[in-house]
């Protein structure tokens, strides 16, 4: 006969057991790079707590994953947790009262004192309520380049832009595409938008998507870039993907001389075995100006009726705040981690660069902190159009570009 005290236990046991969750996490993490990166979350939270990791990745990169989210959650069908990008993206969601507020988990756990840059916490923040968990801090302004390549041509790697631009008819001559794009809009935008930090500044390109400075926008130092960006297209032909993994691979396999790519290329690397300086090489602010953008990704959580889903939820959070996690997740990821107390020996060459850069302050906000989705997506088909097509001039395409930050202020 079972004795009362096994009974409780038992009773004690179902109950802890019932309150186990499936939590399915929704996310645009599909590369090589990405996918080693979030079975870190993924093992943490199953391993680490009685819940189970529900992997919900959707193929196809943000623009196609973000309209699915949006429409799942405000449909009825909300995730357990998903990802967007710092800054504007769930701030209507947010809004219309679907996301859980995650105010106690960050207070409990002093997050304002740990995170930094603090911005990465303001873009979760509205009307002082903490709506996200901030994961990292990635960088869209760098280039990646293949040392093979360019062993191949005998020539050094270079060492900045316009070293690179000057590279492009001996890889040409030689076979190898100098710049790998691939063919999606905010890739176009990504190119183009590193390239207005490297060329206008990160003073004159805060000015142009923070303060709308649409002058500037019309303006001599924008018109450089613009004609820096129609120069440049001839430099891609030939890069014909679609992913930007794909272009990475290129630069990998020496195909490419080089690829303008946020950091997360650096978990397409580290998978393919291949050494920061020796096999390839990482230029932050395309070697013009060493400045990191703090961008990146954050988890919000959807409203739920159910308290067993929303305690998954809150501890899914604290997961991905936590040290080891932060740790684990980044290093595989190539981004940095949001909080400054963790150790990161294990960095490479490349991840130690965005660390000094970090260190030493020279940070930008990111594009998605600084304008609305909608004004990025307008700027994301003009991009589009511009690198695909010669027909558009740098005059046409700057001004169109003026239009949006002008009705974008
Ligand atoms: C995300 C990165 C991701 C990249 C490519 C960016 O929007 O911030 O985490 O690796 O898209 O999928």
């Amino acid at each position: 006969m079972k004795t009362l005290a096994s009974l409780l236990t038992a009773t004690a046991l179902t109950a802890t057991s019932a309150q186990a969750v499936d939590l399915e996490v929704t996310h645009w993490w599909t590369s090589g790079g990405e996918a080693a990166a979030v079975a870190e979350f993924a093992k943490a939270f199953t391993e680490g707590t009685d819940n189970t990791w529900v992997d919900g990745a959707i193929a196809g990169g943000g623009g196609t994953a973000r309209p699915v989210m949006i429409s799942r959650i405000t449909g009825g069908d909300p995730m357990g947790a998903t990802q967007f990008n710092h800054g504007q993206q769930a701030l209507e969601l947010v809004e219309a009262g679907l996301m859980l507020d995650l105010t106690d988990v960050a207070e409990a756990e002093g997050w304002k004192d740990l995170v930094n840059p603090s911005s990465l916490l303001d873009s979760c923040t509205v009307d002082g309520r903490i709506y996200c968990v901030p994961v990292n801090i990635h960088s869209p302004q760098w280039i990646w380049l293949s040392n093979g390549a360019y062993e191949k041509v005998g020539l050094p790697v270079p060492t900045n832009w316009d070293e690179f631009v000057a590279s492009g008819p001996a890889l040409r001559e030689a076979g190898i595409v100098p710049l790998a794009m691939g063919n999606q809009a905010w890739q176009s935008n990504l190119a183009f938008d590193a390239m207005a930090v490297a060329i206008a500044g990160p003073d004159a390109w805060v000015d142009v998507v923070s303060n709308k400075n649409v002058e500037l926008a019309r303006g001599d130092v924008y018109a450089k870039v613009f004609q820096a960006a129609a120069d440049a297209r001839s430099l891609r032909e030939g890069s014909n993907v679609q992913d930007w993994n794909q272009a990475t691979n290129m630069v990998i396999t020496g195909e490419a001389g080089g690829q303008i790519m946020g950091d997360w290329a650096q978990g397409e690397f580290a998978v393919a075995e291949k050494v920061a300086g020796e096999d390839y090489t990482c230029l932050p602010g395309l070697g013009v100006n060493e400045v990191i953008s703090t961008g990146g990704d954050a988890f919000y959580f959807p409203k739920n009726d159910d308290p067993a889903i929303e305690a998954a939820q809150k501890e899914l959070a604290s997961v991905m705040m936590s040290k080891a996690v932060q740790v684990a997740f980044n290093l595989k990821k190539g981004s940095l981690p949001v909080r400054g107390d963790v150790d990161l020996s294990a960095a490479n060459d490349c991840m130690k660069k965005g660390l000094a850069i970090l260190a030493a302050g020279n940070i930008l906000p990111g594009l998605d902190q600084s304008l609305s989705p909608d004004a990025v997506g307008q700027i994301e088909d003009l991009m589009t159009e511009f690198w695909a097509s010669e027909s558009i001039t740098a005059e046409d395409a700057q001004s169109r570009y003026a239009d949006i930050i002008e009705s974008a202020g």
